[in-house]
């Protein structure tokens, strides 16, 4: 079996926990400075000191000197299985148009429907897979993929389907995502429910026969879908064990911390709009509040309270959300960045909510997220840097200088 040994790492970062971080725990980065890790196919197999005896023939040995070791990143929601750009909604907000008002008038997630359903699933493909590559070079070992783009029953099995061969191909961790509920198309715009019994009597059970997904998820917010249509569709998902991760209070206090958390939620995520109410039901939950910076920046709204989540005790967990609306990057260490700045959460806090709380909020917490033996062996290695809160900083720059996968230096 090929054997993998990197040593005189500055740091290895997150070694030796497996657990959501949360509260002030989350202020904690464990670093084993000076260290080695030694891979053995494509799982970790031992950490430890320079300084300890290691015999252990390897066939690869990598020198890391002045390098820090960190465990992939885990983006626990992304959109990357789209078609074209919307670089022209961009320039309308630039101008002075609000998302929602583009939204209302046709454009935003129903202007990528459109051309998603005008797109073969090979070219889809390709895309998403283009994609898979470039978020890989910077540092992301585990991705979810959400469908939501398709908005028909042909067009959401198109982008399932395409996920399930991204599954097949890429040497990438990833879950699926089933958002049918992500807007309504504007044929049903006065027909809310035939839309809603479409995704709960013919989709959900045709996903949940063929294994076309892992989670379940809905747009619970104003403008969008209501509390009482989540609830419907968490509820059907269940039935086929899919269990839900939302979209809620992006854009208003919309119910939908409160109802993911009632369908135990693997996570709920954007949360701009979150007061003590919902922080106080998340407390009591297994849900993880999962916050995307990229998204509120892009859209220059505010951004969510994540100080007084984790103050409160609360874990967060950061992601992407990288889509071709409102975040069109899956640049994890950028996120970082962005946290650091508007969220006030320190580097430390920031790398814990992007590494082990993102691999519980995507279900891979036993097999990714930090650097432990028998957890699979994705990893990055830095260039020679002073200090983990360089990533954060040096939000220009490219820092990551390797990538392990699946235990292969690339
Ligand atoms: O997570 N908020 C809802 N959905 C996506 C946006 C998708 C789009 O604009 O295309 C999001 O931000
Ligand atoms: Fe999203």
């Amino acid at each position: 079996m090929h054997r993998l040994l990197i040593i005189n790492a500055k740091g290895i970062v997150q070694h030796g926990r497996s657990h959501v971080v949360r509260g002030k725990d989350m202020a904690e980065l464990p670093i084993l400075e000076n260290g080695w890790v030694l891979i053995e196919g494509d799982k970790i197999h031992s950490v430890g000191h320079m300084d300890d005896v290691l015999h252990a023939p390897a066939n690869e040995v990598y020198d890391a000197s002045g390098r820090f070791v960190f465990p992939s990143w885990c983006d626990s929601h992304t959109h990357i299985v789209f078609a074209g750009s919307r670089e022209n909604e961009f320039v309308d907000r630039i101008h002075g148009l609000t998302y929602e008002e583009i939204a209302k008038r046709g454009g935003g997630i129903l202007n990528s429907a459109k051309r998603l359903q005008q797109t073969s699933e090979e070219e889809l493909f390709d895309g998403a897979m283009m994609r898979l590559e470039e978020v890989k070079r910077s540092g992301t070992g585990a991705i979810e993929i959400k469908s939501g783009y398709g908005l028909s029953y042909e067009a959401e099995l198109k982008m399932l389907k395409v996920i399930k061969r991204l599954k097949q191909s890429s040497d990438l961790t990833i879950k699926a995502t089933f958002l049918g509920a992500h807007a309504f198309p504007a044929e049903f715009k006065e027909n809310r429910k035939e839309y809603v019994d479409m995704l709960v009597d013919r989709l959900l059970p045709y996903i949940g026969d063929h294994g076309l997904a892992d989670y379940n998820d809905v747009f619970c917010d104003r403008g969008f879908f209501s509390v009482e249509e989540t609830d419907r569709i968490l509820e059907a998902g269940w039935k086929y064990g899919l269990r839900p991760k939302i979209h809620a209070n992006e854009l208003d206090f919309s119910g939908g911390i409160q109802v993911g958390v009632k369908h135990n939620a693997l996570s709920v995520d954007h949360l701009e709009c979150t007061g003590d109410e919902e922080i106080d039901l998340l407390l009591k939950s297994e849900t993880m509040p999962t916050l995307l910076p990229g998204t509120a920046f892009f859209l220059k709204i505010h951004y969510p309270p994540a100080r007084n989540m984790i103050d409160a005790g609360l874990p967060v967990a950061l992601a992407s959300d990288y889509n071709p609306g409102s975040s069109p990057s899956g640049k994890m260490s950028l996120v970082t960045t962005l946290a650091c700045l508007y969220l006030k959460m320190s580097p430390e806090e920031a790398i814990n909510a992007a590494t082990l709380n993102g691999a519980y909020a995507m279900g891979v917490m036993d097999e990714l997220g930090s650097i432990v033996p028998y957890k699979k062996a994705n990893l990055f290695i830095t260039k020679p840097i002073s200090s983990v809160g360089y990533i954060p900083y040096a939000y220009g720059s490219d820092v990551i200088d390797k990538i392990v996968i699946n235990g292969r230096l690339q």
